[in-house]
């Protein structure tokens, strides 16, 4: 276990308070920090130690199950955390006395984890670089989103690069951190039988889903000149495409699936302006009910009459190359809908004739659903007799692999588990510069022909499925989203 000092910028933001700390909290009670290790919780605003303290254990109660938070461990966990007053964007007093606290330190590994606007990196690096808190071992760790477009995500990975090397610089996308979608790797990878099966032969199209209950939650600003497409597609759903579709690596190196990520980026078919309306699907949600609870409508939240900004998008995607071509890859995803829900369905192809049919029984393509939340499960949907029934009456059953059955112990979260592989200097699950680039260029001129457009977001009541557009996309009368508890055998 490596000794370490994590500095959090941001260290009173709301992702530290939502998900860095609570993910730190969890990790030292786990034992998978060494107590010399230390947190610098950056902020700008002078406040005593008592008092934010006060503030993280708040959160810490807030946000970790019950059980997680007893005094002995927060009593522990209180002594690596160390407040720095800092301003970013001036220098100041701040800054050297940052650098005389982690020289304290007899190790040297300093891990800088930027919670901050993407327009104070550049300061925030240049800092770090004059006071001469960065060395050579230290590593850089950045939130997306980084930037709203390729130039200006080019233009910030620049920035950065003058500072920290490409081994040095950790991009992350917490998606990549969560237990089922390293599962879904090893599933991939370690089974004969499915990756036998794993190409446009047998698979008839695959569906990625994120969808959410929540809405702005206090980001509206942020959200407002971002949407859905730059929020979630251009890192999480394109991310789980990835997985879903690269080659296998020839090792499980950081450069290996890198690089296999990339090529399925680059070759993502780009999506022509004249066939935008039919493959490309943009909602916003209008007022509504979530769990019998009334929530406004998208501009209500955001207190503004007028935004065309899409909360909810669905796509058709095709990867052009030997492996998937002609299997399509529908991604969607959106804010207050029905329930959340994060999941990865593969259908199989159908049998090529059904010996059933006589006896009206209509067979069910094979579907393998790789769930991710709220549950992390595999459920693998074959057609199989009713026991005892007629030899003829068939039906859909499951084979089900569930986690929280087979786990004992509180998994480790999506941050935590990423914090410390940057720790121990494996970058696997990280987003390497030029895969930011291929989703950038992919995502790009789709959201540069919406500007363009005279078309508005189609809208969508809170607590629905989503917009009934998004049901146009499929190309095959048969395709419809897949719904998983009317499928729940
Ligand atoms: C973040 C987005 O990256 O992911 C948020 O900025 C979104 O808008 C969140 O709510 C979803 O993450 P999770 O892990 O809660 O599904």
């Amino acid at each position: 276990m490596k000794k370490f000092d994590l500095i959090l910028f941001g260290g009173t933001g709301d992702l530290s308070m939502r998900k860095l700390l609570p993910a730190m909290y969890r990790a030292f009670a786990q034992k998978s920090i060494d107590p010399a290790s230390r947190i610098f919780v950056c902020c700008r605003k002078k406040q005593d130690y008592e008092t934010l303290n006060q503030t993280i254990k708040t959160s810490l109660e807030k946000y970790l199950e019950k059980s997680e938070l007893t005094d002995a461990q927060w009593q522990a966990f209180e002594k690596i955390l160390r407040p720095v007053l800092i301003d970013i964007a001036s220098d100041h007093q701040g800054w050297t006395d940052l650098k005389q606290e982690l020289d304290k330190a007899k190790h040297d590994l300093r891990i800088f984890y930027l919670a901050i606007m993407p327009s104070l990196y550049a300061s925030c690096c240049e800092k770090l670089a004059k006071y001469e808190l960065r060395n050579a071992s230290s590593r850089l760790i950045v939130e997306k989103p980084l930037g709203y477009d390729f130039d200006s995500a080019e233009a910030i990975n620049q920035s950065i690069s003058e500072y920290f090397t490409e081994e040095q610089i950790y991009r992350i996308d917490h998606y990549l951190g969560k237990e089922a979608v390293q599962n879904l790797l090893a599933l991939r990878f370690s089974n004969f039988l499915f990756e036998s099966l794993w190409d446009s032969k047998s698979i008839d199209h695959v569906q990625i889903t994120i969808t959410e209950t929540v809405g702005l939650e206090g980001r509206g600003e942020f959200y407002d000149s971002t949407g859905a497409m730059r929020d979630m597609v251009q890192n999480h759903l394109l991310q789980l495409l990835c997985l879903v579709a690269m080659e296998p690596p020839s090792r499980l190196s950081a450069e290996e699936v890198r690089n296999e990520k990339i090529k399925v980026l680059k070759s993502l078919k780009p999506i022509k302006a004249s066939e935008l309306k039919n493959t490309c699907v943009r909602g916003q949600y209008v007022s509504g009910q979530i769990d019998d609870v009334k929530v406004p409508g998208y501009l209500d939240e955001l207190e503004n009459i007028s935004s065309n900004t899409e909360t909810y998008v669905a796509i058709k995607a095709n990867i052009a190359n030997w492996r998937w071509a002609g299997v399509p890859f529908y991604l969607r995803t959106g804010k207050r809908l029905n329930k959340r829900n994060a999941e990865i369905v593969i259908q199989f192809k159908q049998v090529t004739h059904n010996i059933y049919e006589e006896n009206q029984f209509k067979l069910q393509p094979n579907r393998m659903v790789i769930q991710l939340q709220p549950e992390e499960k595999i459920l693998l949907y074959l057609m199989t007799k009713d026991l005892g029934a007629n030899e003829s009456e068939i039906m859909p059953i499951a084979l089900h692999l569930d986690y929280k059955h087979s786990t004992s112990s509180v998994k480790p979260s999506a941050y935590q588990r990423l914090i410390l592989d940057a720790v121990e200097g494996n970058s696997t699950l990280f987003i390497h510069r030029d895969e930011a680039k291929a989703a950038w260029s992919w995502v790009d001129p789709i959201i540069k022909q919406w500007q363009s457009d005279s078309d508005t977001p189609e809208f969508y009541k809170a607590g629905s499925t989503g917009p009934n557009a998004a049901k146009k996309i499929f190309e095959n009368a048969e395709h419809s989203w897949f719904e998983l508890e009317k499928h729940e055998v």
